[in-house]
């Protein structure tokens, strides 16, 4: 359609119709069952037949065939038989369950996450999904924060790379082609840093701060083209996300550039009343209006009240004008006016889900994910060698995530069938050893089934098999880690250690054999002092999605080298959370070697975390030769070449992300330690070198001063480029504004 046709449109809509634009339920109400919904939670919100009638968008339905319904249904009762949008969490996969964000960070790979997305879309697409609310691109620092998994880490600029593949993966060259759907970036702003890691708390960060890590990333999926913005739950410096004015007009619409749909999250309009910064819907409805929140997800707010303060005079016509012409903009971006059932398509759902080539996809990227945190020669490991396989995950196909609400376990593929595939392995052993908690652990007010509980004399038999069978082991590889529901959305923990039962195992296998691995499953970074104490190996897997049994057996087995590097610190232990590598300098730095009183450090532990950013290890070694510099001076016209060389120095092809690194060694205001400003990945076989080059230019020396504008002050700069956030290896540039 053309703008002009969408103005006379919208110059035609009742004022009930446009509120009705704004208002978004969730698909309970649409539900075959409806009439009984209708009594249920509906009454809570108040929904009239009419509300839900003309709804402009609606969450959590999926399925081609039960989308097309609905679409036609909504065309025939529309009164100007506008589309409605259909929207879903597709986090990391729609049916083929991709790695979860935080594991696909760790590739350190924008291409790779880039297909994940766009092969997530089509899936969504054919299943009737306009858009899902993805990515999310809060920073994270806080690994007792349970959504961490659901985040790229703990680095702006990987952040936003990653931000701008997914959107670009989701969103394809243009909203209207077929498999598009329209990205969502959340939740603006700071959902990250909760107080305390815990989920929904308070966040309290000065601009400075917000500008210089936490809005890079959402700012990259907004140059990037996403369609769509959600508010986050928690206030910021005091008021709550979601009628934050200055945050949402100011910040997101003018500085940020956004003309999309915003969208609150779920209920936070409303839940402006329990933060006591509205007093009823109606204050709350206007303040989240003013703000310019177009829709308000699942809340009694716009449809109870909107009509009111229109007609009250409390609001302006002109306000929900903006708001829904920007919605009916999205549709049209989308093709909906032309084709309101898009790409919903029930014959290619049954080709295209869970496809090979999906899969394929899926088990590649999960072995880019995973980290080898810890190698005594002990991996990779062969068929030919007698090795147990101990775990609560040896067997289980839980291993995709709570925020994979489309996807199905009994899809994916578990340790123990994909090392039952290998040929040569016949003499494998795989034994359960214990449950996933033990009976005293409760997964307090969760709908979704946790594990049964187990008798103490079954916990007992299975530990005592376990435990015989890797006494006569060469290898015992321990398969262990958080419940895939201890991660996610309303799982904070202070404690940051795999379940006591599962550590009890641990124990008595290593009291029998040395020869110990560990395959960690986790959504979060964990203490692993004392896994890291007793295994030679530790294979850091994530939640790894659909084909994650077969991705840990092909790295297990040495059939892929795995390259992935830690996105977020793995904390020493959780007395040093937050713990993140580009921190402040302080004027009185510590260093080991120093041992004095009056420095920045911890009396009990070090203020290195225990595997840092930028980390992982390879079957392989690699050496990173001194930075060679083309010039010494970076201006506005012309950058630094820095230079290494990297060689495969081992006996296997492998894969190296070479990291660049910068400091501002003194500026207007105090700079980062260091700054991650590049990442190359180098792949090379036995003996092969390769120069690796990064152009550094005045943009990447750029920071924010106290006035929130960018700059770039001249002074030196130190330039590291190695394998990990510690390099030390490093040389001095300057820049000159002259
Ligand atoms: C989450 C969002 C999500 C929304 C819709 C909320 O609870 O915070 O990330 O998109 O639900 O499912």
């Amino acid at each position: 359609m053309e703008q002009k046709e969408l103005d006379k449109l919208l110059a035609d809509m009742s004022l009930e119709e446009k509120i009705g634009q704004m208002i978004q339920p969730d698909g309970v109400f649409y539900a075959r069952e409806s009439e009984t919904a209708v009594t249920g939670p509906l009454a809570g919100l108040g929904y009239t037949k009419r509300d839900l009638e003309l709804a402009g968008s609606v969450l959590g339905i999926y399925g081609a065939e039960r989308i097309s319904e609905l679409q036609k249904e909504n065309l025939e009762k529309q009164p100007h038989h506008i589309p409605r949008l259909f929207m879903l969490d597709v986090i990391h996969g729609m049916k083929t369950i991709f790695p979860m964000p935080l594991a696909q960070g760790a590739s350190f790979d924008p291409e790779m996450v880039y297909q994940c997305a766009r092969m997530a879309a089509k899936e969504a697409a054919v299943s009737g999904i306009h858009v899902t609310f993805a990515p999310m691109s809060d920073l994270v620092r806080d690994a007792r924060w349970g959504r961490v998994m659901e985040s790229t880490g703990e680095d702006p600029y990987l952040n936003s790379l990653l931000t701008e593949a997914m959107v670009k993966g989701f969103q394809g060259n243009d909203l209207s082609e077929e498999f598009s759907v329209s990205a969502c970036v959340k939740h603006f702003a700071a959902y990250g840093a909760a107080v305390a890691g815990r989920d929904y708390n308070a966040v309290e960060l000065d601009d400075h701060t917000l500008r210089e890590f936490y809005f890079p990333a959402y700012q990259a999926g907004i140059q990037a083209g996403a369609g769509m913005v959600m508010t986050s739950f928690n206030t910021l410096n005091g008021i709550p996300a979601s009628i934050n004015k200055k945050l949402m007009r100011d910040v997101l619409r003018k500085e940020m550039g956004f003309n999309g749909v915003l969208i609150s999250d779920y209920s936070a309009i409303w839940e402006t009343l329990a933060h006591g910064a509205s007093e009823d819907a109606q204050e709350a409805a206007q303040k989240a209006l003013e703000a310019g929140v177009d829709i308000d997800m699942v809340s009694p707010a716009y449809h109870s009240s909107m009509e009111n303060l229109v007609k009250s005079g409390k609001v302006k016509e002109e306000w929900i004008n903006e708001a829904v012409m920007r919605i009916l903009q999205l549709k049209n971006k989308l093709g909906l006016f032309e084709n309101p059932y898009k790409d919903a398509d029930v014959l290619k759902e049954k080709q295209i889900l869970l496809s090979r080539e999906h899969r394929n996809l899926a088990r590649e990227a999960a072995e880019k994910s995973f980290v080898l945190l810890k190698n005594e020669n002990i991996l990779p490991i062969s068929g030919k060698q007698k090795v147990v396989f101990i775990g609560p995950y040896v067997n289980n196909p839980e291993i995709i995530s709570s925020w994979a609400i489309t996807g199905d376990s009994r899809n994916c593929i578990t340790i123990e069938q994909a090392g039952k595939e290998i040929e040569e392995a016949k003499q494998w052993k795989f034994y359960q050893g214990c449950p996933m908690f033990g009976n005293d652990y409760e997964l307090v007010g969760f709908r979704e089934k946790t594990p049964d509980k187990m008798s103490e004399d079954e916990q007992k038999r299975l530990e005592e098999e376990a435990v015989s069978a890797a006494e006569n082991a060469e290898v015992a590889v321990l398969c262990l880690g958080e419940h895939y529901l201890q991660t996610g959305e309303a799982t904070s923990r202070g404690m940051l250690e795999i379940p006591d039962v599962q550590m009890k195992l641990l124990r008595r296998v290593a009291e029998v054999n040395k020869n110990l691995v560990v395959v960690l499953f986790n959504g979060r970074p964990l203490d692993l002092r004392e896994i890291s104490g007793m295994a030679k190996a530790i294979l850091e897997v994530w939640l790894p999605g659909t084909e994650g049994g077969h991705a840990i057996m092909n790295v297990l087995t040495g059939k892929t080298n795995p390259s992935g590097k830690l996105p977020v610190s793995f904390p020493y232990c959780v007395g040093q959370v937050p713990v993140y590598y580009n921190s402040y300098s302080t004027g009185r730095p510590n260093s080991p070697k120093l041992r004095e009183r009056y420095r920045s450090k911890y009396l009990d532990i070090p203020n290195e975390p225990l595997y840092p950013f930028g980390f992982g290890m390879s079957y392989t070694e690699f050496s990173i030769g001194s930075i060679k510099v083309n010039r010494c001076i970076v201006t506005k016209e012309e950058p630094v070449i820095a230079e290494v060389t990297v060689k495969n120095i081992g006996e296997r092809k492998g894969v190296q992300t070479v990291q660049l690194y910068i400091q501002d060694e003194a500026a207007s205001v105090v700079r980062p330690v260091k700054e991650l400003k590049g990442i190359q990945k180098v792949e090379l076989e036995p003996g092969e070198c390769r120069q690796v080059q990064f152009t550094i230019h005045e943009k990447m020396l750029q920071f924010f001063g106290t006035d929130g504008c960018l700059r770039c002050e001249p002074g030196t700069f130190r330039i590291f480029i190695g394998d990990s956030s510690t390099v030390e290896e490093n040389v001095q540039i300057c820049y000159c504004d002259s």
